[in-house]
């Protein structure tokens, strides 16, 4: 395995590695690796034939009052888990060759970055969608692997993908989560032993919302309301958003029609925690047509 901490060593392995024809597979990280990464990396080396794994604490997409200087590093460790997974390259760049101090440009990408995660976060998506086209610059992958947990941010990348005709694949990989259901994540270190206790309430109320959906409510309102309810059980939780939403524009919608996704995000103290459920309602009443 190779520590790539140049941008430019980085561009001429990926070259070297394209020119033996090899399908090259990036899982952008900010590191602090945990198991939900460890699937992304999983997932890349059953899919690709060179794996790169990028650790960047990524100073654009934390907001002035956010978590950066104290974002957990602990880049031995995470060589280490990418050394087990069969990662060839863990890629490192400096903040200074990222955004040297001519940096002047942003990669927006409009609606779908606005609700939600960006109502919270203003500049978070700007700062996401920035790093992640000069990740994807950098080492060209053919596939990146991100993961569910961050719905919003897939859909964010996927819209950039899209639009600035980058030829990487996009792939979502299922949310990882700790047996009582809470969802793996860099900053679950910061919860309280109460809080931690708490935590496992966002990813029961969304499978509360899911149920309703599943037996047949149709009222987005009303599915709301069951998540909400839910989350009110937890006195120490304090919600910053329910959504039933469109999965592919996230816009909210009213009636539940094929496929949504239901959106969460709460705080518990200061630690703001985000969850999702992709959820499939049945058409009602349509019967198997018969021969
Ligand atoms: P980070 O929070 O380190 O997450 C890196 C990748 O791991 C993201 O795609 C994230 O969705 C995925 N991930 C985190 N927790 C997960 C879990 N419990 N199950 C499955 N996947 C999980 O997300 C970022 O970094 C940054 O915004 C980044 C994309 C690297 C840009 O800076």
């Amino acid at each position: 395995m190779r520590l790539i901490r140049s941008i430019s060593v980085m561009n001429a392995y990926r070259l070297a590695l394209l020119r033996e024809g090899v399908r090259i597979g990036l899982v952008p990280t900010m590191g602090a690796l945990h198991q939900g990464h460890r699937t992304l990396i999983r997932t890349a080396r059953l899919a690709c034939d060179a794996v790169v794994v990028s650790v960047f604490v990524n100073p654009t997409q934390f907001g002035p009052h956010e978590d950066f200087s104290r974002y957990p590093r602990q880049l031995k460790q995470d060589t280490a888990m990418c050394r087990d997974e069969g990662v060839d390259v863990v890629f490192v760049p400096s903040q200074e060759a990222m955004y040297p101090s001519s940096f002047q440009t942003g990669v927006t990408a409009q609606a779908v970055s606005q609700r939600w995660e960006g109502a919270h976060r203003p500049t978070h998506f700007g700062g996401v969608a920035t790093v992640v086209t000069k990740l994807l610059n950098i080492v060209r992958p053919h596939i990146a692997f991100f993961g569910q947990k961050d719905y919003q941010q897939v859909v964010v990348v996927r819209r950039l993908v899209a639009d600035l005709n980058v030829g990487t694949l996009i792939v979502s990989c299922p949310t990882v989560r700790d047996p009582d259901g809470l969802a793996m994540s860099s900053r679950n270190v910061y919860l309280t032993a109460a809080q931690r206790r708490a935590a496992p309430i966002l990813y029961r109320a969304l499978r509360a919302g899911e149920t309703a959906i599943l037996k047949g409510s149709r009222d987005a309102a009303r599915v709301r309301h069951t998540v909400l309810m839910k989350l009110a059980d937890e006195p120490l939780v304090q919600i910053d958003y329910v959504s039933v939403c469109d999965p592919d524009s996230l816009e909210p919608l009213t009636r539940i029609i094929g496929k949504v996704v239901l959106l969460g995000a709460i705080r518990l103290g200061p630690v703001r925690l985000i969850d999702n459920l992709l959820v499939k309602a049945k058409i009602k009443g349509r019967r198997a047509k018969s021969r």
